[in-house]
């Protein structure tokens, strides 16, 4: 592949929204409320949000987790994935996120709490409290869980992941797991940060779960997720 060509990504993304992403006023209006409301432009692109939405649909999951909501622009692409069929529970830190988040998934026709549950914490406070409520069977287990917070701490939402999930066949989804082992200095030319967490090694030593990372390029440029299958 050559350099021109990569510096195409925003076309094609483009060309791929026109033909396979039809015009959604809830989702744009998660993007453009959020933006009016000040939050931060680090909500996965339209596309990487079908994507992962559409594992969930693959893999007929009925209760998804995700930690870091921010607008809840992701969460809407999964609960119009799961409509009917199931329930997201998503976890933010910061009242305000959390707050434009609700409003965002009104407007986009998602009923708040039914299909989409809004917890308000530190998602390792909160976790803890989920893997109670699953033991004492006052909640059911997740199939798929979708990690896009604080990078620092993707090792322990996936360690939770896996406790917290179904058993064999939930997915756990790590985003941003390239940019981090590249920016921490795990991966390339970057000097390496004295806490870094080695992710990919952790989950390679990992016999609880199978597991790839997929580098990707993109409107939102160079980056890469981690998908892991709970054996
Ligand atoms: C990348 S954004 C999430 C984007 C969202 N998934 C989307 O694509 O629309 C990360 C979010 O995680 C939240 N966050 C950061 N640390 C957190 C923590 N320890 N617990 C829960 N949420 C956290 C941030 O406040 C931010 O809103």
């Amino acid at each position: 592949m050559s350099v021109d060509q990569v510096n195409q990504r925003k076309a094609v993304d483009a060309y791929v929204k026109k033909h396979l992403l039809p015009a959604d006023e809830g989702l744009e209006n998660a993007y453009t409320n959020s933006t009016k409301k000040g939050l931060p432009m680090i909500a996965v692109s339209e596309i990487q949000g079908k994507f992962a939405s559409m594992l969930t649909t693959i893999g007929s999951a009925r209760n998804v987790l995700e930690i870091g909501t921010l607008g809840g622009y992701s969460s809407i692409w999964f609960a119009q994935a799961m409509k009917g069929r199931g329930k997201v529970t998503s976890i933010e830190v910061i009242p305000h996120h959390r707050d434009v988040a609700i409003e965002n998934l009104r407007t986009a026709g998602v009923q708040v709490p039914e299909e989409v549950d809004v917890l308000l914490g530190a998602a390792l406070n909160i976790l803890p409290r989920l893997a109670a409520e699953i033991e004492k069977r006052e909640r059911e287990p997740f199939d798929f869980v979708f990690i896009d917070a604080d990078w620092d701490n993707q090792w322990n939402y996936f360690d939770f992941g896996v406790k917290l999930s179904k058993g064999k066949g939930s997915v756990i989804y790590i985003d941003n797991a390239v940019r981090n082992m590249l920016e921490s200095g795990i991966v390339g030319d970057a000097e390496r940060e004295k806490d870094a967490i080695d992710l990919v090694a952790n989950v390679g030593a990992d016999d609880r779960v199978d597991a790839v990372v997929m580098q990707t390029v993109g409107s939102k440029s160079y980056d890469g997720f981690l998908l892991a299958i709970v054996k």
